[in-house]
């Protein structure tokens, strides 16, 4: 707490936000930690992020010391910061803001969330292995940086419009070695994969796939990033392959906790958070 007792403030804002787990997850973490805070959600007018950010910030009489930003304004709230984080950047999104006297911070804990989940929670290095990405929207720009710095010897990021796919290994070129991250539309990916992400923003089932069935290495670890009925379709596809399902619950966790982590210094015990949160 800080010198004159006032509690610290954080939000998620969003639109939807009413169904968010964040309140839950920070309030655990606080409770877990000793750390003395106050998390809400804020629902922001479709065209009034700026104002709703500035409200939080000028009404809490200094107490508000950060938020998070989810859909759809990780890029207004990255473009709003004063100071971004080179993750953030490479994101062209941020889902974490931290308020101090020289301005608005900005990062991306997204993509760290999706790494610990697989790598801590599912016990999958990623270090020597195949990575195959679906999707080249905001989802997977936002986790793609991060998944370069672990050492997969391969990244393929497929989507159905060629073009963005293209795009965005062409923003992450400088942190891939020769070969490593090539763009496909879905129809096209080549070889066999051990983990494959689904970062598109539909509830993909077997159908709609389009992809072809032989890219599953046996027993890979198949991941949405998404969780409850929207992951169903990919998740039930890829259990008919022999692929190991996972949902993005972890990761949300995760990215909480890395959030949680910038803000006050700590880190909360994630892994049982996400068993209490399956549990509920
Ligand atoms: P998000 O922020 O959730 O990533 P987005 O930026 O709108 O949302 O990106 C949506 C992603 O899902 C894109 O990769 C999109 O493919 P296109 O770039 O071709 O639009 C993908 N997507 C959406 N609907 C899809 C579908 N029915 N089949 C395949 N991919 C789909």
């Amino acid at each position: 707490m800080n010198h004159n007792s006032v509690i610290d403030r954080y939000c998620v804002m969003g639109n939807p936000v009413e169904h968010s787990k964040s309140p839950w997850i920070h309030a655990r973490f606080a409770q877990l930690t000793g750390q003395a805070l106050h998390y809400g959600k804020r629902l922001v007018p479709l065209h009034g992020f700026a104002a709703s950010l500035r409200d939080f910030i000028d009404s809490s009489d200094g107490a508000a010391k950060g938020c998070n930003v989810t859909v759809p304004f990780k890029f207004e709230a990255f473009a709003l910061a004063q100071h971004v984080s080179e993750r953030a950047a490479l994101a062209g999104a941020a889902n974490t803001l931290s308020f101090s006297s020289s301005g608005i911070h900005a990062d991306n804990t997204d993509g760290a969330g999706l790494v610990r989940d697989i790598e801590l929670n599912a016990g999958v290095k990623l270090a020597g292995k195949r990575l195959l990405l679906l999707g080249a929207g905001g989802a997977a720009a936002g986790v793609l940086g991060p998944l370069l710095h672990t050492g997969l010897t391969q990244i393929t990021v497929a989507n159905r419009t060629l073009f963005k796919a293209q795009q965005l290994v062409q923003r992450h070129a400088a942190l891939a070695t020769n070969g490593t991250l090539v763009a496909c539309t879905l129809a096209d990916v080549q070889g066999r994969f051990d983990v494959v992400v689904n970062a598109t923003s539909t509830s993909l089932s077997g159908e709609n796939l389009a992809l072809p069935a032989n890219l599953l290495q046996r027993g890979a670890l198949a991941y949405d990033m998404m969780y409850g009925p929207a992951a169903q379709g990919f998740l039930d596809w890829a259990r008919a392959l022999g692929a190991e399902p996972r949902d993005g619950l972890g990761m949300l966790v995760e990215q909480a906790a890395e959030a949680f982590f910038i803000w006050r210094g700590v880190r909360p015990p994630s892994a049982q958070v996400l068993q209490e949160l399956r549990a509920l």
